[in-house]
């Protein structure tokens, strides 16, 4: 039996647009859940919205912007009448040596990997007793990647914020899970905001890794290591 019925209940989806993120708002959807999608671009979030469903609202905001995040979970509550659920699917990667990233890059990255975030998950968390909070973090968090300095420190520093905060909001019974995927063909990797990909085996089946996050959800999970979405 799962520990939490997906059924009626109300999320936000960061990154919603996205590809990890459009595929576990589907399957939320799915299980009789209510969603709003939020990112930056609002074309793409209307489409991805309107594909999922005729009546998927969704609302523009950036993480890297601090005024934007009460205004996200304002009307995450509003239109979705309540909040039971946070997932974090929104994130940038940046490749290359530490001495070729700009301060700008490096700023996009703490911003909208880790310090938007969890600026977003404190405002959302007086709705949410009860309910449940998800980062992506992902298999850098754990092991630390040459030529992603950077994005394995914002990781890093998300899984351990997402862990900790776990254990913060055990007694308001708020599940928080970091999800710790590895590499995922969403075409992540081709959109850097900085540098290039390395040769890349091939990654995880997307529609795979949302099941394994949705079903985590659904089973309480506290974490998914990169073990957890192993094929075989
Ligand atoms: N793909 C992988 O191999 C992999 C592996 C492990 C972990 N992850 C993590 O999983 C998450 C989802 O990745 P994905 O592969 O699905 O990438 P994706 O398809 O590029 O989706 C990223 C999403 O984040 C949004 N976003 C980016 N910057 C933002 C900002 N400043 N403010 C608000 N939204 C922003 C994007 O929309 P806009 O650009 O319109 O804002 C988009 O909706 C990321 O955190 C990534 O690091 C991915």
């Amino acid at each position: 039996m799962p520990s939490r019925d997906l059924n009626g209940a109300r999320t936000l989806v960061l990154g919603g647009s996205g590809v990890l993120g459009n595929l576990i708002a589907q399957r939320l959807l799915d299980r009789g859940g209510k969603v709003m999608l939020a990112a930056r671009d609002r074309a793409r979030l209307q489409q991805q919205a309107t594909a999922l469903a005729p009546d998927v609202p969704s609302v523009e905001f950036d993480l890297q912007e601090p005024h934007h995040v009460d205004h996200v979970v304002r009307t995450a509550v509003a239109g979705l009448g309540g909040l039971d659920g946070v997932v974090n699917a929104a994130g940038v990667v940046a490749f290359g040596p530490l001495e070729d990233l700009s301060d700008a890059a490096l700023d996009e990255l703490v911003a909208t990997d880790l310090v938007g975030p969890l600026r977003v998950i404190r405002s959302a968390l007086p709705h949410l007793q009860g309910g449940f909070v998800v980062n992506i973090s992902g298999v850098v968090a754990e092991r630390p990647t040459a030529g992603m300095a950077a994005y394995s420190a914002v990781k890093a520093g998300l899984s351990a914020a997402t862990l900790a905060l776990g254990r913060e909001l055990r007694r308001q019974g708020i599940t928080v899970l970091d999800a710790r995927p590895p590499h995922t063909e969403t075409g992540l990797a081709q959109r850097p905001i900085s540098g290039a990909a390395p040769a890349m085996p091939a990654g995880l089946d997307p529609g795979f890794v949302a099941g394994v996050i949705v079903g985590g959800i659904e089973s309480g999970a506290r974490e998914l290591p990169p073990e957890a979405f192993a094929t075989s």
